[in-house]
């Protein structure tokens, strides 16, 4: 298994070019399934949970060629209905092939997705709002077994704000009879650009990007000609922007939208940081000390909980002493005992983070637990004197592209090697 070897100290600058969104790019794949037909996708991230998602739809009976630039997937045939366990254990997003298998084909059985390592990440609304439509569940062996004779428009309110949950009664709704409301639902701009990925296979769906959507029921769906371009992916950009924050240096992100990272921007410039965008990218640069501030994860647009643990990387080098409260999920503080490695002063009560700022940390070899939580211990590498070393990469190969190249583009020194070889 391979480790990286992080060198601190080196205050970065420079321009690092965006991703496609995972968490668009996910939801977007699996909705292929209800146009039958060749799709095209551009700006699809090179990452593990990609290729996951494409051996599902494989699975299923579906095609892809091409590039992650232009990406072909062929619909046309879906032959079976089911998410086997050996892949969903692996990405739990499998899920979302619910409402698209229910859509398409009338069934559907996925595997339960298990426990997590940030929580415990229940799909009750996900089998509610598909209840709605008029689909029937029944949980045996560990499966979800769905089917629906005809989906029919309803109105459903969410009782959590749940961003696949959202994603998932979309995905059917866009072909039941009638109108359907959805409230309560997740604004995430990922939500919103599988919306608009639907819109373009001649879906009718309207309020995406706030509580209230409203779709019009369509008979079928048809892929367009041209490509549809996957969203850049604003906790990538976020995560290398912090990287900027944290060493004193000066990043600027290419493809980031400064709207969609707009609470992330209103924690950093209040931490101290200089904050400037422009059409098409968002740049982060210090000069100053790092301010300590206090957050709070909501739904978007709040502060998102994917780029809580990067922050409190930042704010444990702040002057003073930061509160981060983790609102979404139970379970999302496992990157503070590795912080505690490289000499952070952090207590954890329940879901608040009390950050006492240092003024330097030290390096030392630590553990990703989840791929947020490795994002965090890079930037704390990053600042920190000497070389951290960071193991189980996989985590963070899920979510992150490129990720030492992208770096190494603005000054770091980082390099992978395999577990158990040294320098
Ligand atoms: C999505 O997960 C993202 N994943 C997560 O990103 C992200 O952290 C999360 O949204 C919140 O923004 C993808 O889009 C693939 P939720 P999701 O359903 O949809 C509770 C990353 O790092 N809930 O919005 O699974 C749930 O337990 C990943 O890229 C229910 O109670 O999250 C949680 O407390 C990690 N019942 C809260 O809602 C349900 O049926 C929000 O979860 C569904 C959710």
């Amino acid at each position: 298994m391979d480790k990286l070897i992080i060198e601190g100290g080196t205050p970065l600058h420079g321009t690092v070019p965006v991703q496609g969104a995972k968490n668009a790019a996910l939801p977007i794949l699996i909705a292929t399934i209800v146009a039958p037909g060749e799709h095209r996708l551009g700006n699809v991230p090179d990452l593990v949970d990609v290729s996951s998602t494409l051996s599902l739809l494989g699975r299923l009976g579906c095609s892809s060629r091409g590039d992650f630039s232009d990406l072909r997937i062929d619909t046309s045939r879906v032959a079976h209905s089911e998410a086997p366990y050996d892949l969903v254990r692996k990405m739990r997003a499998s899920v979302l092939a619910l409402g698209p298998l229910l859509a398409r084909c009338g069934s559907a059985r996925v595997s339960l997705p298990g426990g997590c390592a940030i929580g415990v990440r229940p799909i009750d609304q996900h089998l509610k709002g598909l209840e709605a439509l008029g689909c029937q569940f029944e949980l045996s062996g560990g499966y979800v077994n769905g089917r629906v004779d005809k989906l029919r428009g309803a109105e459903f309110t969410f009782d959590v704000v749940t961003v696949t949950g959202t994603e998932n009664v979309l995905m059917a709704a866009v072909l039941a009879e009638g109108t359907t409301v959805l409230d309560n639902a997740a604004a995430e701009p990922e939500v919103e650009d599988l919306a608009n990925f639907l819109n373009s296979l001649g879906a009718k769906i309207s309020g995406a990007g706030t509580r209230r959507m409203v779709i019009e029921g369509v008979s079928s769906l048809r892929p367009p000609e041209s490509a549809y371009p996957i969203l850049a992916d604003r906790i990538e950009a976020g995560t290398y922007l912090v990287a900027g924050a944290i060493t004193g240096g000066d990043v600027r992100c290419d493809g980031a939208d400064a709207v969609a990272l707009a609470p992330v921007l209103t924690a950093l410039s209040a931490a101290g940081c200089t904050i400037t965008d422009g059409p098409g990218w968002v740049r982060c640069a210090r000069t100053g000390p790092i301010r300590a501030i206090d957050i709070e994860t909501r739904p978007h647009p709040g502060f998102p909980t994917d780029m809580q643990a990067q922050l409190v990387a930042l704010l444990a080098l702040a002057e003073g002493t930061s509160h981060v409260r983790e609102t979404i999920f139970e379970n999302r503080f496992m990157h503070v005992a590795e912080l505690h490695r490289m000499g952070a002063r952090i207590d954890v009560d329940g879901n608040l983070a009390t950050v006492h700022g240092v003024s330097q940390m030290e390096g030392a070899t630590v553990m990703a637990t989840d791929l947020r939580a490795s994002a965090s211990l890079i930037l704390a590498g990053l600042a920190a004197r000497g070389s951290t070393e960071l193991l189980r990469l996989y985590h963070l190969d899920r979510g992150y592209e490129k990720l030492e190249a992208k770096l190494g583009g603005i000054g770091a020194r980082v390099r992978r090697v395999a577990e158990g070889r040294g320098d």
